[in-house]
């Protein structure tokens, strides 16, 4: 594994032309269609609507509204998520502090070759290898004795931070995860055996401005291997694409919202009904992005493949069946590129 500098100090030095590991010159993806006429957008989800309701009716209809969302984009946005506002807006002030600190700061946290836990850059497996536009930090969060030792050297106030945060961030895709299985019939205690006491990362990311944005990408398409990410927006500047339909859609982050997505975990649980979708980050001219994805996996002492309650005569089921911890693993060792991995897991019926 390479050594890849921060691209937040490369950005500062305000190059003219991008050094050619940044350069697509391959994005040969679908493109936002200009002045499209069915400018579509990601569903929105009342949480509320969805837990709260007292009316059935209402419940239902959001419930529907979900499996929608679930099956036809992968992606929607949450409102009304039940996650206590001062939280959020601590792992958004934490967050822009952590990027803000100088990068003898910010290297304390430096991640290991060896790891995929720290401050630094996605697998770099080849020198040919294209490279992002992005510094990532990226960290195990839950069960506790996941947590690599990096996670004990973060300062107090993050480390405090980011532990409120991924809890809360817990019960709200638990019960994310509860209603996409009440949506497709699974059994909640299939739903909780799996995904209670899941694996829980996060990834903090940067984006900083590019003097060619068409040219370089934050984060190139892929599906996340997670059964459930959350997103927050840290700050106001856009970038997040989805795959709809062979064009990619711009995600406008609606204020005190969620994004949400299926991973491939879930795909693979829903047999194939509910959809892991690719998507990427696009850089702006001017100003940073910065995000921060939780994401919620499946416990690793469990192997993964459809709920068996969606497996029948009439449904075989559409993957095969592997072990979580080998299962994860193996996306640490690669590019993250595309749907490739969930791909060769997938089982093709005449
Ligand atoms: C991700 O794909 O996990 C990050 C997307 C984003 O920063 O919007
Ligand atoms: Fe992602």
């Amino acid at each position: 594994y390479k050594e890849v500098p921060s691209v937040q100090e490369l950005a500062k030095k305000k190059l003219v032309t991008i050094p050619s590991q940044y350069v697509r010159d391959d994005q040969d993806s679908p493109s936002i269609a200009s002045n499209d006429c069915n400018n579509k957008e990601v569903p929105v989800i009342d949480m509320q609507r969805l837990v709260n309701s007292n009316d059935h009716d209402i419940m239902n209809l959001e419930l529907n509204k979900l499996h929608f969302a679930a099956q036809h984009w992968g992606f929607f946005q949450l409102i009304n998520h039940g996650v206590s506002s001062s939280v959020v807006e601590k792992m958004k002030h934490e967050t822009q502090k952590f990027y803000d600190l100088p990068l003898e700061e910010k290297k304390k946290f430096e991640r290991s070759p060896r790891d995929a836990d720290g401050f630094g850059h996605l697998v770099v497996v080849s020198d040919e290898q294209k490279l992002d536009w992005a510094d990532l930090f990226y960290l195990k969060t839950a069960p506790p004795h996941l947590r690599m030792p990096v996670f004990s050297k973060l300062y107090l106030s993050l480390r405090e931070t980011i532990e409120e945060y991924t809890e809360e961030i817990k019960e709200l895709s638990m019960k994310i995860l509860e209603m996409l299985g009440k949506a497709l019939g699974i059994e909640k205690k299939e739903v909780k055996s799996l995904f209670e006491e899941g694996m829980q990362s996060m990834r903090m990311n940067y984006y900083p401005p590019c003097s060619q944005p068409d040219k370089v990408m934050g984060l190139c398409p892929h599906s996340d291997p997670s059964a459930l990410t959350i997103l927050l927006q840290v700050n106001e500047t856009q970038g997040l694409q989805v795959e709809k339909d062979g064009i990619w859609i711009p995600i406008l982050p609606l204020p005190n919202a969620f994004i949400v997505n299926i991973g491939d975990t879930f795909e693979i649980f829903s047999n194939g009904i509910y959809k892991s979708i690719e998507h990427r980050s696009m850089v702006s001219s001017e100003k940073e992005r910065i995000s921060v994805a939780t994401f919620q996996s499946s416990r690793l002492d469990v192997l993964l493949g459809p709920a068996s309650s969606l497996v029948t005569a009439h449904n075989p089921p559409r993957f095969k069946i592997m072990g979580a911890t080998e299962f994860y693993r193996g996306y640490l060792n690669r590019e993250l590129v595309g749907k490739s991995y969930v791909e060769a897991m997938r089982i093709n019926h005449q």
